[in-house]
């Protein structure tokens, strides 16, 4: 493990220079020393994007790129994922990652991080709290891809139009901003959004909830789905042919991520329309935690950008598509 003074240098951007101070924990074994410990507090394992942003990670923080990849998926559960941020923090790791499950409630663990002097680099979701308290996000602009939703569905219905919304995780970045940035692109068109509720980003809940809205509503009651995510959206899709009608046709169906199984759906006619979410966030992640530790100037945000896919467009991108 790297000396841990090195990581407070940096976070400081002092050009002080300091050589001791190791960290209590073991040395990760590298023969030059050289490897750098990396604890990552990843959300869960919810949804197909969230598999591929894992295993980018995972990939980045590779033995072979000079990393020891110390890996915890909390579920999705905010308590324990600050249960394993604090755990890195005692292990002395040289820097944490973090993939925040909700925006809110960081800001003591991240004030112990920086008071240990461990630079934290966020990854895909943002917090609430001051950004003096993290190192640097990379990540993607989800107010962007609820708004790109939002007037494809604008574009799309200009008769009344009752819709139903599977919103993800709630109090996470991406559910909030999303439906933020969807509201506002669809304000003063005939669409009326008659109900929205989780369904936590898993296909089960979106599943479950979707189910719920056809039992209230029935088939003829809603013209659009809305989900923050596809693997609601595939989800949905088992629940509208379960009540004997045709996903994308008598419910048309709007999602974000663009995983491999929602472009199938989209271009199998049962999505109508998906916004990216880009998850191969590893590289770029890896890249800022080695020029935080080496004291360089890093910028606080880096957005990646996302596209949208029709059907034909999907078509087009399916057999190429990485994730
Ligand atoms: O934070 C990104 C979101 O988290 C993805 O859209 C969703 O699929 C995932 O679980």
């Amino acid at each position: 493990m790297r000396k841990r003074i090195l990581a407070g240098m940096a976070l400081l951007g002092s050009a002080a220079l300091v050589v001791s101070g190791c960290s209590s924990g073991s040395d990760s074994g590298s023969a030059s020393g050289d490897t750098i410990t990396v604890g990552f507090a990843q959300t869960g394992s919810e949804s197909g994007w969230r598999s591929a942003n894992t295993e980018s990670m995972k990939a980045a923080f590779s033995t072979d790129n000079g990393f020891d990849l110390v890996f915890n998926a909390a579920d999705n559960d905010p308590a324990a994922q600050i249960a394993a941020v604090r755990s890195f923090i005692n292990q002395g790791v040289d820097a944490i990652v973090i993939a925040p499950i909700v925006e809110d409630g960081w800001d003591d663990v991240l004030t112990e991080a920086k008071d240990a002097g461990i630079p934290v680099v966020l990854e895909d979701r943002t917090v609430t709290a001051s950004e003096d308290l993290y190192a640097t996000w990379v990540g993607l602009d989800f107010k962007l891809e609820g708004e790109k939703a939002g007037e494809w569905a604008a574009q799309t219905f200009t008769e009344p139009t009752k819709m139903v919304v599977l919103e993800g995780t709630t109090g996470s970045a991406p559910a909030n901003d999303r439906a933020e940035g969807f509201d506002a692109a669809i304000a003063g068109t005939p669409i009326e959004k008659i109900d929205s509720q989780t369904g936590d980003f898993t296909r089960d809940g979106g599943k479950s909830v979707m189910e719920g809205f056809l039992q209230k509503y029935g088939v003829d009651g809603i013209d659009l789905v809305y989900a923050h995510n596809d693997d609601m959206a595939l989800g949905a899709i088992e629940a509208i042919e379960a009540a004997g009608a045709t996903p994308g046709e008598d419910i048309k169906i709007v999602s974000i991520d663009a995983v491999h199984d929602g472009m199938q759906a989209l271009v199998d006619g049962k999505i109508n329309y998906i916004v990216e979410c880009n998850p191969l966030l590893g590289d770029k992640a890896a890249d800022l935690v080695k020029k935080v530790l080496a004291g360089d100037a890093v910028d606080k945000r880096t957005i990646v950008e996302d596209q949208a896919f029709d059907q034909a467009a999907a078509e087009e991108a399916l057999p190429d598509r990485k994730y």
